[in-house]
């Protein structure tokens, strides 16, 4: 007879059974959309790096992320973008600083989202590094204490969960103690757990104006080539006191999603990066992608590997396709 027992097609034979045996499901509750603060008034600016995103004033961003919540997305990241750097990341823990007070106008306007910061000093330096620098290097002990100082300031705003960037050793903790002891111990904490010295934060750096002014980040963040250490960067960071942990960038690194995944019981996210976005955009602009399929296959990629949480700049995009 020599016909196929096993046909594979049955399955994939019209939408409706497509959809009955989809393994992975995608929907607009997966998604934190990345949002950059800008000191002024009145801003929306495009970010020329960046399509389809743009600079906000703490005064503008409330009605933006008043349409991200009403997507379906319930949680924002919010990114600052000083107007004055120094050696000491002074900006990044005023009281009135750009994310401080946007987290505060959020708050008033779209009490419901989930409002995460990033935590970190490479925006708010001179040099661009994501430490305090002594005798040209970067000091970790000095910048710990200088995060916990950053992260208690969102916290203050209003932040509901705060996420350290920088990758120094110890940072969660420092952070949980220093929430702990001045009255904030339900604030969350993201960590960006095995974030790698990565070629695709590219066009977020000119983005964020945080582009190292020497040498470059990987002193402090992951070499391309480990896993295993990854896991252990996760797991020093659950016994510091993460909520959450993440992976990045996602598109290089899902067999380390995977493994995170299986090994670990909390939630697990994964930043799809800059320059991961561009690469489809840019192909896109060229005609020699879909924009849209190409988005949702790499979205679906993400979360099959493991990813509860998908930060991106594709996330209103993505949702809106999905709720249709
Ligand atoms: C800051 C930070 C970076 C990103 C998020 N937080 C850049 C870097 O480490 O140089 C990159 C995000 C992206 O590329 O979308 N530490």
């Amino acid at each position: 007879m020599g016909y196929p027992q096993n046909r594979m097609r049955r399955l994939r034979s019209s939408q409706a059974v497509r959809r009955l045996v989809s393994e992975t499901s995608l929907c607009a509750d997966n998604f934190i959309y990345p949002l950059f603060v800008k000191s002024g008034k009145g801003i929306k600016e495009p970010i020329k790096s960046l399509t389809d995103s743009y600079y906000f004033s703490p005064d503008s961003i409330a009605a933006e992320v008043e349409q991200i919540y009403s997507l379906g997305i319930p949680a924002v990241l919010l990114f600052g973008h000083p107007s004055q750097k120094d050696d000491i990341a002074s900006q990044s823990w005023s009281e009135d600083g750009t994310v401080q007070q946007a987290i505060k106008q959020i708050k008033q306007r779209v009490p419901q989202i989930a409002i995460i910061t990033d935590v970190c000093l490479c925006a708010y330096t001179k040099n661009g590094h994501c430490g305090i620098i002594k005798d040209g290097k970067i000091d970790n002990d000095a910048t710990c204490q200088s995060l916990a100082k950053v992260a208690l300031s969102h916290a203050q705003a209003g932040a509901d969960i705060v996420a350290p960037s920088d990758m120094m050793d110890g940072r969660v903790k420092f952070i949980r103690e220093c929430l702990e002891e001045n009255g904030f111990p339900d604030v969350g904490i993201m960590s960006y757990a095995a974030k790698y010295a990565s070629s695709f934060y590219g066009p977020f750096r000119d983005a964020a104006d945080s582009s190292p002014a020497f040498g470059d980040r990987k002193s402090y963040q992951m070499d391309t080539a480990n896993v295993r250490q990854a896991l252990r960067e996760i797991e020093l960071d659950i016994e510091e006191g993460a909520d959450i942990v993440m992976i990045k960038p996602a598109l290089s690194f899902l067999d380390v999603i995977c493994k995170a995944k299986e090994k670990f019981s909390c939630p697990v996210a994964a930043y799809n990066v800059s320059g991961e976005y561009m690469m489809i955009i840019k192909a896109a602009e060229n005609g020699v992608l879909d924009k849209n399929a190409a988005m949702m296959e790499v979205l679906y990629s993400i979360k099959r590997a493991g990813a509860d949480i998908i930060i991106s700049y594709f996330a209103k995009e993505a949702a809106k396709l999905l709720s249709k």
